[in-house]
Order: structure tokens, then C-alpha cells, then sequence
């Protein structure tokens, strides 16, 4: 046994051709978190001290996503200049772990494989333990053929080497346990293998595979069977597509065991780092939970809405085809229908947002409510404030946002401007219609009006006037 925690390569180099993105296709999100990332998440999972990843294809923009996801330095990168095949990468690595000594077990992970589990990978890395060969693999057998490595055993079923689908006969590509391209090495036998491998196949390129045949010579690696949805790699948007479906099964299956209520988990589409959900969260069908969005016990979110880092607490509503990022929703508030959240809206409880609002770096306070067609931008709306239809803060001089003060208990009438910046009182009101541009104190009436006008008999006399009009031959129009 080793008594050290494990080292992880995660190979991540290749061009990823069949992608056909400018995106390298370790960064191609699988439910919002970019493939590579959940390669190292289980590497972590897994008890891995050291993660170095082996990169090429666009490194830089590779290695900054990892910064960014685990921080400065979190992941190792070595770089694999020129991609000469899966073993040519892995020696490129050699360098990184010089001073680590020959008994220290070296997990060897696929950067395009995103499924595979935390204990998947500490599994692999116990059979390599405890493989006289000192190394183990995952195999496994595809629903459909694959142009995968085929395993080759001997008369006793020892593995005996992995022959390449491009260099593997007809017979040889008839078996059905392929290699996952998972592996587990003691650093000692990469070391002294690694340096054995020659580029005579079909692809000149130096494999990793070629290893099992030098495992052999020492008893034979140990292959661990694992289910293909497990280990699936993505190498075009088809497979990529099918792995998102998958990770979407198991996210939302994990949600429902924990007391998560889904009218249809097929169309709940719930980003990986999503969470906590509370207890009787109820989703309704076509829901998108995205980001860090969190959701308190009781929360029902309904049909259509699109949640990117929000916050509901407790009971809070979120009515159908509403959209909300970054703000924070308190306990049984309501929002929606067709209610526009954006960045920094925070909503205090029991306050409500009905249809056609929009908010953005605003406050609502416990109890108000703005209950249709409104525009509140730079503002804080204080307590049991209700904002009248068609309100509207005009934030913006084309420069410049400034910020509404509404004070607690205000009412405000339909279709009202308030040019900011400015403050209306406590308790106070304004008019409907009205264009506010000076401070209301608190408890006053704003009204910017011009005095209605009624002229009795006007209908009349102009309806008349009209058919006259009309009925004149050769009347202008
Ligand atoms: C590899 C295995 C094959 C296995 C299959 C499973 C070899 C020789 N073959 O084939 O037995 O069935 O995976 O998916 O290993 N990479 C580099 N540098 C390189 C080449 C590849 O970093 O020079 C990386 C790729 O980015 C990828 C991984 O290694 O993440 C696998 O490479 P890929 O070219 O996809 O190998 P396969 O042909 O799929
Ligand atoms: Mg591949």
C-alpha cells in the first residue's frame, strides 16, 4: 500500500477537432460547469493531493478557466506542446513529479469524460494497490460500437495488452470490453514504461495503452468493469449532448431523493453547482435553475422561469415565464408572472412583483408591491410602499444613474415618472400622472396635472360636424 494521497493527471491536451468550436472542448459547459472542471472535482473527490492538468489545445484560456473555477494555482499545468499521442502526454507530465517517489500511485484521467465519479476514481486507484502489476483501468462495453481500444486477454484471462481500434483485425475488434482510457499506475512502472513506448501503429503516435502490454510482464493490470454512461467521452456536440441528459438524470434525481417536488424532470434543467434546494421546493415543468441559485423549504418555482444566482427564501412564489439573476428573494414573496429581476433586485418578504415589471439594483421592502407594468432601476421602495401600474424610474440621463428614494407607506400613482435623483416621502402620495422632479416631503400629495377641462356638448357637435363632412359631394378627405 501506499500511505500517500493519490496524484492525478488529467489529460486534457487534444485539439478536440470534432467539436468544430472555437471553444476548446474541455470548456464546453455540461449542466453550467465547464467538462474539465468535473474531471478534477472527482479527481478531488477522489483524495487527490496533486492535480496536474496536461494541456495544449489553447492553454492559456484553459488554464485561466481553471484558476477561475478552483483559484490561482489550485490545478498544476504542464504543457503538452505538439499532441503526439495519449503516452506522449502523460511523459510530458513526467517532470512535474519528479521528486515524488516511485511507490506513489498516479491516476491517469481523461479530460473529455466528465461522468465519472469521485469514487469511481478512488476505486481504480485501491485496485492498482492492490494489482501486483502495480496498475489497474476502467473497461467497459458500449451500447454501440466504438472506436475504442479493445482489451486482449490470454488463455487465463490475464490482460495481456489493449489494441487500438485503428490498428485492431476484424477478430480483435469483435470483443466487447473496450478500454475507457482510465488508469491507475505506480509512478515507479509509468516512469521505467513510459520511456519504453515506440510510435509503430497505425496513428504514429506514442499510446498510454501500449503500458498494459509491459503490465503483463509483471502479472497483468487489473480492469475494472465500469457502466458506459459512468465513462462515456465527449467528442462531438452529439456525445455532448447525451452527457448533459445524463448529468441532468442524476442531478435532478439526487434533488428529488431529497424531498424535491418535479411535475417533469425532463424538461428541469438545474445547473450542477445549484444549491441548496429546501424541502418541498415544487418545480413545475421547463424550469432553468442556474448558477448558485439557491432555494429555501417551500419555494415553488413555476412554469418557464429562468433563475440565474438568485436566492428565494423560505415559501417564496416565482410565478410562470419570469426571469431573475443575481438578486435575492425574501420569504413568501411573490414575483411574476412575466416579471424581468435583474442583477442586484432584492425583494424583501412578502412583498410582491407582478406582470411586466422590471427591476434592476433595487430594494423592495417587506410588504410592497408593484403589481404591473412598472420600471424601478437605482431604487429602494420602502415598506408596504405600493408602486401604481405604469410607473416608471428614470434613472438614466444618457450618463449618469441616480437613485428613487420611495419611503415606506408611499403610493404612487399610475403612469408616474420619477426623474431621479429623488426622494418621496413617507406616507406620502403622488398624483396619477404625475412627473415627479423635486423631493415630495413626507406625507404631501404630488401632483403635476394640468387641470382637466370639461366642454359640455363637444361629442356631439364634433360628430356632427364630421358627417357633414361626409356627405358633401367632392368633400376633401
Ligand atoms: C483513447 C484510448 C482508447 C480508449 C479511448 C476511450 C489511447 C491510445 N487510446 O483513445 O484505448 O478506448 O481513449 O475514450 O490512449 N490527449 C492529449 N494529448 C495527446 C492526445 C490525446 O492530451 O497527444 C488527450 C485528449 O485531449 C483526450 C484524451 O487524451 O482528453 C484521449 O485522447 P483521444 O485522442 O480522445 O484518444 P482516443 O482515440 O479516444
Ligand atoms: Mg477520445
Amino acid at each position: 500500500m501506499s500511505s500517500q494521497a493519490p496524484l492525478v493527471f488529467i489529460m486534457a491536451a487534444g485539439l478536440g477537432t470534432r467539436m468544430k468550436s472555437e471553444t476548446p472542448k474541455v470548456l464546453h459547459r455540461v449542466a453550467g460547469r465547464p467538462m474539465l472542471h468535473w474531471v478534477v472535482a472527482a479527481a478531488r473527490a477522489a483524495g487527490a493531493q496533486r492535480v496536474i492538468a496536461i494541456l495544449g489545445h489553447r492553454a492559456d484560456a484553459v488554464k485561466a478557466a481553471l484558476d477561475a473555477s478552483f483559484g490561482a494555482g489550485a490545478v498544476e499545468v504542464v504543457l503538452q506542446p505538439e499532441q503526439r499521442g495519449t503516452g506522449h502526454a502523460v511523459q510530458c507530465a513526467l517532470p512535474a513529479v519528479q521528486g515524488e517517489p516511485d511507490d506513489r500511485i498516479v491516476a491517469i484521467l481523461t479530460g473529455d469524460a466528465p461522468l465519472l465519479a469521485g469514487e469511481r476514481v478512488a476505486e481504480l486507484i485501491a485496485a492498482a494497490e492492490a494489482s501486483p502489476a502495480g496498475m489497474a483501468l476502467l473497461s467497459t462495453v458500449p451500447p454501440r460500437p466504438m472506436p475504442y481500444g479493445r482489451l486482449v486477454r490470454d488463455a487465463h484471462g490475464r490482460l495481456e495488452k489493449i489494441v487500438e481500434h485503428a490498428d485492431a483485425t476484424e477478430e480483435q475488434r469483435r470483443l466487447r470490453d473496450t478500454n475507457a482510457g482510465f488508469y491507475a499506475i505506480r509512478l515507479g512502472d509509468l516512469r521505467r514504461d513510459l520511456a519504453k513506448l515506440r510510435a509503430d501503429n497505425a496513428k504514429g503516435e506514442l499510446y498510454l495503452t501500449d503500458l498494459v502490454a509491459h503490465a503483463y510482464l509483471r502479472g497483468g493490470a487489473t480492469a475494472l468493469d465500469a457502466p458506459f454512461t459512468e465513462v462515456a467521452g465527449i467528442n462531438d456536440r452529439v456525445d455532448l449532448a447525451g452527457v448533459e441528459t445524463e448529468a441532468r438524470r442524476r442531478i435532478n434525481e439526487a434533488w428529488m431523493r431529497v424531498g424535491v417536488t418535479m411535475i417533469d424532470p425532463a424538461t428541469t434543467y438545474i445547473d450542477a453547482d445549484v444549491g441548496p434546494l429546501g424541502r418541498d421546493v415544487w418545480l413545475a415543468p421547463h424550469v432553468t435553475l442556474r448558477g448558485k441559485t439557491q432555494l429555501g423549504d417551500g419555494v415553488r418555482i413555476d412554469t418557464g422561469a429562468v433563475l440565474t444566482d438568485v436566492q428565494v427564501a423560505e415559501n417564496g412564489y416565482i410565478k410562470p415565464y419570469s426571469m431573475l439573476s443575481e438578486s435575492v428573494v425574501g420569504p413568501r414573496a411573490e414575483v411574476g408572472p412575466f416579471t424581468h429581476c435583474r442583477p442586484a433586485t432584492r425583494i424583501d418578504e412578502d412583498a410582491r412583483l407582478g406582470n411586466f415589471v422590471e427591476t434592476k439594483k433595487t430594494h423592495v421592502m417587506a410588504g410592497a408591491k408593484a403589481n404591473h407594468l412598472a420600471y424601478l432601476g437605482d431604487a429602494s421602495v420602502g415598506a408596504k410602499a405600493n408602486i401604481g401600474a405604469g410607473t416608471i424610474t428614470c434613472n438614466y440621463n444618457g450618463f449618469e444613474k441616480f437613485k428613487t428614494t420611495i419611503e415606506a407607506g408611499a403610493f404612487i400613482g399610475s403612469d408616474s415618472q420619477l426623474v431621479a435623483p429623488v426622494t418621496v416621502g413617507r406616507d406620502s402620495y403622488v398624483g396619477a400622472g404625475t412627473t415627479v422632479t423635486k423631493d415630495v416631503p413626507r406625507g404631501a400629495l404630488a401632483l403635476t396635472r394640468v387641470k382637466q377641462v370639461n366642454v359640455e356638448g363637444w361629442a356631439e357637435r364634433f360628430r356632427e360636424a364630421q358627417a357633414k363632412r361626409k356627405q358633401k359631394p367632392n368633400g376633401d378627405h
